[in-house]
């Protein structure tokens, strides 16, 4: 009998489980189990949505590996219990310690080499620095730190290993090195003002506990997409989630002094620069909500009015934003008149989403010197008709999609079975069958869009 592995993806919005053949990714049975709201939370509940999800799915797995939300700090006391809610990736109270923190590592362009990013609040060092500054009692009892999918990780091996995460997921704390492959404790020390235990880093494909189960070292979900897709050099993956990412694998350490692109590491031995930004799929969740609509609704209604809206334009910087690095601002319309539809309110709201994409595709873009190819499409909002119908006219290039699966979990669970049977490569799953979606351009939304966006610079 072919072997089964187990892909978890522990996300901001819920856990989900495939169990899939080990031998070609073929989806077996799947799960899922919502997690609690909010920027700030209490990491055991990822537990139970796992326990929940994943749980009888485990029974049945050779192998498991978890993709998880990157960035959240989960800070744990002696006991290995939180000290504090996580607070994560989409959280923006530490905007000011990641400026403090740059400083101290010298400026801009000394943190992007020291860590391979320059800092902004989703990282994990600047909600130590806001726990230092801010719950001095708390920041006291830390003696661990950990990444979301290395908690996770950690309660399914029933806390037998001590904790382990992979560089990857490490490579959004801000205090591990690029460059080297290994942490920069003194960073964390630094961050929090006390030294911290940081977990294990296993390497890409390594078993990092066996009893009975396999478990992977697991990975940050958009290392884990990007094995799940089997992104190709070339290639960039707009991920359309609670975040909007733009991310491409590449074989050298990236380090970007202005802080537009992220300098991640993968989760292979490459490398995944990204724009990311932290409004995205509920800029359509409010839309639909505002309109009192459902989301087939709001696409019908987008659809319905014309490219530009009638001159209505949104600036979706609803919980502040990343890319652009504007973590107070808040949402901006502009344009609206008597004559505005509710047809004008949906088209607008969805031309947003992708003129944020299309921004941060772009930086992409003049990061690797205009050398990209396929532009692929994926997350629960690329299921939307009008994102769908409105993409390629606003990127201004075929978009290639997908079919809809968990591409996290599957990658979680390609890790999986890569640790399971060895080698120095992921296991070669058959590709999936692609749709290509073409558009005449809109470049006129794009300029409208890109004047508000400009204009309101001076605002925050
Ligand atoms: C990436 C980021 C988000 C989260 C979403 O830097 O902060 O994409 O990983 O889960």
């Amino acid at each position: 009998m072919a072997s089964l592995v187990l892909g978890i993806d522990s996300s901001t919005q819920s856990t989900k489980a495939l169990l899939v053949d080990a031998d070609d990714g073929t989806v077996v049975s799947e799960a899922s189990a919502a997690h609690p709201d909010g920027t700030a939370v209490d990491p055991r509940a990822w537990l139970d949505a796992c326990d929940t999800a994943a749980g009888p799915l485990l029974e049945r797995a050779d192998a498991v590996a978890v993709g998880g939300q990157q960035h959240g700090m989960v800070a744990l006391d002696a006991g290995g219990e939180p000290v504090h809610d996580a607070i994560l990736w989409n959280d923006t109270r530490s905007a000011a310690a990641a400026t403090d923190l740059i400083a101290e590592i010298g400026g801009p362009e000394a943190c992007a080499r020291a860590v391979g990013s320059v800092l902004v609040a989703s990282f994990t060092s600047t909600k130590l620095r806001w726990l230092r500054d801010h719950e001095p009692d708390a920041a006291g009892r830390v003696e661990r730190v950990l990444l979301p999918h290395d908690y996770v990780s950690w309660h399914l091996t029933g806390r037998q290993a001590d904790p382990f995460t992979d560089r990857g997921d490490a490579s959004g704390t801000g205090y591990f090195s690029t460059v080297d492959d290994a942490w920069r404790p003194e960073l964390a020390e630094s961050a929090l003002g006390r030294a911290v235990e940081l977990p294990r880093l296993v390497a890409p494909g390594s078993v990092a506990h066996a009893d009975g189960v396999v478990i992977a070292g697991g990975t940050g979900d958009n290392m884990a997409a990007a094995l799940g897709m089997g992104l190709e050099p070339g290639d960039v993956l707009v991920s359309i989630g609670t975040s909007g990412v733009a991310s491409a694998v590449v074989t050298d350490p990236v380090a970007d002094p202005t802080g537009t692109i992220t300098g991640f590491a993968d989760a292979t031995g490459g490398y995944l620069p990204m724009a990311t930004t932290m409004n995205a799929a509920r800029i359509l969740d409010l839309q639909a909500r505002l309109l009192d609509v459902d989301h087939a609704e709001l696409a019908r209604l987008a659809l319905a009015a014309p490219s530009g809206a009638h001159g209505l334009t949104v600036l979706p910087y609803y919980d502040g934003e990343r890319t652009p690095n504007r973590p107070t601002a808040t949402g901006t319309w502009s344009g609206l008149t008597t004559s505005t539809t509710r047809e004008d309110v949906a088209r607008a709201a969805v031309e947003a989403l992708l003129c944020s994409l299309a921004d941060a595709v772009d930086h992409l873009r003049a990061y690797s010197g205009g050398r990209v190819g396929r532009v692929l499409m994926i997350g629960g909002a690329a299921r939307n008709a009008a994102v769908r119908a409105l993409a390629p006219a606003i990127l201004g290039s075929p978009v290639h999609v997908p079919p809809d699966r968990q591409y996290v979990a599957l990658g979680a669970a390609r890790q999986a079975a890569w640790a399971l049977h060895g080698g120095d490569a992921p296991p070669d799953w058959p590709r999936p069958g692609i749709d290509v979606l073409t558009a005449d351009p809109t470049p006129d939304v794009r300029e409208t869009y890109a004047r508000l966006r400009d204009r309101t610079t001076a605002w925050i």
